[in-house]
């Protein structure tokens, strides 16, 4: 039957016991194990109290009192434990989140458009301010598109000039805008004023100047009465908004089989000597507006194939059609 010196003695052990207990408990886990351990159902402070039961009726009130005094002791060095525990892992967190704000940032470079998109742009804005609309068409197209529809039969010399890739017998990357003319006037009836920007692919073993992919502006402006003369205003007003005042322009006779007559169109700076080709244009062929279902005898149209790259190239400069896609910074952060 245990006495009250036994229980002061057990109760010495465990305090002994419980303070080397809680000094190991480093972290979370290791506290909850001594919670267990001491504090749990079958810890070793319910083992003591249950004792009380087998103690004299004389010494029980005072063998009481000390486990009591035991319990409320280990409950609050755990608690103080536990309170300690919780507020160092939480500076070890804020010293291991801690953002230094005074460190130099990391600064994100601010893209920006290539430059044959700024280009294209500006020339859809120039058309568009004058009243044109932008279409676009498929860069794989059939022949009927790219030649027949444009008055190009299957036999005739000119398809040498736009030789291209096929993807089948009928089918090849376009080789130059002039079929979206076809798409959209197939689906619209007059008038008609739109641009077709676009990629286009073409045979050609690439150099300073050519390159097997490029892009071109194509427009076309079909309606009553529309003359040379207009083409010619619309040209110059283009001219004077793309490369600013002072330049002159010029035609000279070409041959395109859908256009009647052809020309070429030179510009010149103020001050320069000698003429910059920048397209080829025409009044639209007879036989390209009938196939489409318009009446030749009643509307007529211009068009005209610029290519963007050209155009970036005179306006800026640059001498070689290969930078533009070889995708070096130095040359594409210059615009
Ligand atoms: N499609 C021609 C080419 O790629 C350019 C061209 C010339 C387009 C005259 C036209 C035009 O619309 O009328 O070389």
């Amino acid at each position: 039957m245990p006495d009250l010196k036994d229980i002061r003695d057990r109760i010495r052990d465990l305090n002994g016991k419980m303070a080397h207990g809680l000094d190991a408990a480093i972290d979370a886990a290791a506290l909850e194990s001594f919670r267990v351990e001491y504090l749990g159902r079958k810890g070793h402070l319910s083992q003591l109290f249950k004792l009380l039961g087998d103690v004299s009726p004389e010494e029980k009130g005072e063998a009481g009192r000390l486990l009591n005094e035991l319990r409320d002791g280990i409950t609050g060095a755990f608690e103080k434990r536990a309170a300690a525990l919780s507020a160092s892992s939480l500076r070890d967190r804020l010293l291991r989140e801690s953002v230094d704000v005074t460190l130099p940032g990391v600064s994100r470079p601010v893209g920006h458009l290539h430059p044959l998109t700024r280009v294209q742009r500006e020339i859809e804005s120039i058309f568009l301010r004058m009243g044109f609309d932008v279409a676009t068409g498929p860069e794989i197209e059939t022949e009927y598109y790219n030649f027949e529809a444009l008055n190009i039969p299957a036999d005739h010399p000119a398809r040498a000039d736009w030789d291209t890739f096929y993807i089948s017998d009928t089918t090849l990357l376009r080789p130059h805008t002039s079929p979206v003319q076809i798409h959209v006037m197939e689906s619209t009836s007059p008038p008609v004023r739109i641009i077709c920007p676009g990629r286009c692919y073409r045979r050609d073993a690439q150099d300073a100047t050519h390159s097997p992919v490029f892009h071109q502006i194509e427009l076309l402006w079909v309606e009553e009465g529309l003359s040379l003369a207009n083409l010619k205003y619309v040209l110059e007003l283009f001219t004077r908004e793309y490369f600013g005042p002072g330049y002159t322009m010029r035609f000279s006779g070409d041959f395109f089989p859908f256009t009647e007559p052809s020309v070429q169109v030179h510009i010149k700076a103020p001050g320069a000597t000698h003429w910059l080709e920048i397209m080829g244009a025409g009044m639209v062929d007879p036989a390209v507006l009938s196939g489409v279902g318009y009446d030749p005898e009643k509307v007529s149209g211009f068009a005209f194939g610029l290519g963007i790259e050209r155009m970036a190239m005179l306006k800026y400069g640059i001498d070689d059609i290969r930078a533009f896609l070889t995708n070096d910074l130095r040359f594409v952060r210059q615009f």
